[in-house]
C-alpha cells in the first residue's frame, strides 16, 4: 500500500491534537462537601467566538462538576503545563463527589477574577474566568458556551514590553488519549508569505526559499534514496 492510500477508520472524534485543560468550579456555598472548589479535565474544549472572546466545553450531565457549573452559570478554564500534567490525569480520573481534589494534588483554590462563585487553580500559568451564555445538549455530553470575563496569568510568562509570552509556559496537549509537551517550533501566523526580515526576527534563522530544491535535484540525478 502507498502511504496515501486511504483505510476506513470510521466515525469517531478523531480530531486530533486537542488542548486539554483542567476546569475549576464550585457550588454557591464552597462550605459543604459536595459545593467545594472542584476540577474536572476536560478535552472537549475550544475557541468559539473572537468578539466576544468564547469558548466552550463539553461535560456529561453525570460528572459532578456539570452540576456545580449548571448551578452557577461559572467556571475557569486553567491551562495545563508540564508541572500540572499529573494532576490533570488525576482529575480526569477521580470524582470531586468523593474527594478534594485541590486537596489531593497540592493545589491552591483562589477566587477567580471576575466571577461570583468559581475558583481558580493558583498554580496554573494561566486561568481563564468563564460566565455560562448557552447550554446545548447534544448527546452525550452538553455543551456550555460561555464568555471570557477575566484572563489571569503568571507574571513571568511576559517580556520587558509588556508581551505575553505563552512559549514560556510549557503547555501540554493531548493527542489520542496522550499528553504531549509542545515540540519544534514551526513557524508563524503568516509564516507562509512573511518578508525575510520578518521570518528571521520571529524565528532566529534565515528563510530557505526552496527548502526541497537539493532534494528534488538529487532524486533527479538519482542519488538520494530518502523516501518523502
Ligand atoms: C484527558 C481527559 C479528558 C477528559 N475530557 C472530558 C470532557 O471533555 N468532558 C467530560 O465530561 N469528561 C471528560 N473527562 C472525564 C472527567 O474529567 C472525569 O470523569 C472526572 O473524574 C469528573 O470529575 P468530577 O466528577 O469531579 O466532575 C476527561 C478525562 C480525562 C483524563
Amino acid at each position: 500500500m502507498a502511504k496515501h492510500d486511504k483505510i476506513i477508520i470510521g466515525n469517531s472524534t478523531i480530531l486530533n491534537p486537542v488542548p486539554v485543560v483542567m476546569v475549576s468550579c464550585a457550588g454557591k456555598d464552597p462550605s459543604k462537601d459536595s459545593e467545594r472548589p472542584n476540577i474536572v479535565t476536560i478535552a472537549w474544549a475550544g475557541t468559539v467566538n473572537s468578539e466576544p472572546p468564547m469558548v466552550s466545553i463539553s461535560v456529561r450531565k453525570s460528572r459532578h462538576s456539570y452540576n456545580l457549573i449548571k448551578e452557577t452559570g461559572e467556571f475557569v478554564i486553567n491551562l495545563v503545563n508540564k508541572s500540572l500534567a499529573k494532576s490533570c490525569d488525576y482529575c480526569g480520573v477521580r470524582s470531586g463527589a468523593d474527594e478534594d481534589k485541590f486537596k489531593t494534588c497540592g493545589l491552591t483554590a483562589v477566587k477567580a477574577e471576575g466571577l461570583e462563585y468559581a475558583y481558580a487553580i493558583k498554580e496554573a500559568p494561566v486561568s481563564v474566568s468563564c460566565k455560562v451564555k448557552q447550554v446545548l445538549e447534544l448527546g452525550s455530553h452538553d455543551m456550555f458556551i460561555a464568555e471570557i470575563v477575566a484572563v489571569t496569568a503568571d507574571s513571568y510568562l511576559k517580556d520587558e514590553e509588556g508581551k505575553l509570552c505563552l512559549d514560556k509556559a510549557k503547555l501540554i496537549s493531548y493527542n489520542h488519549g496522550e499528553y504531549f509537551t509542545l515540540g519544534e517550533k514551526l513557524g508563524f501566523f503568516g509564516y507562509s508569505v512573511a518578508s525575510d526580515e520578518v521570518f528571521e526576527k520571529r524565528m532566529g534563522y534565515k528563510k530557505e526559499r526552496d527548502k526541497y530544491k537539493h532534494i528534488r535535484e538529487e532524486k533527479a540525478a538519482g542519488k538520494n534514496g530518502k523516501k518523502y
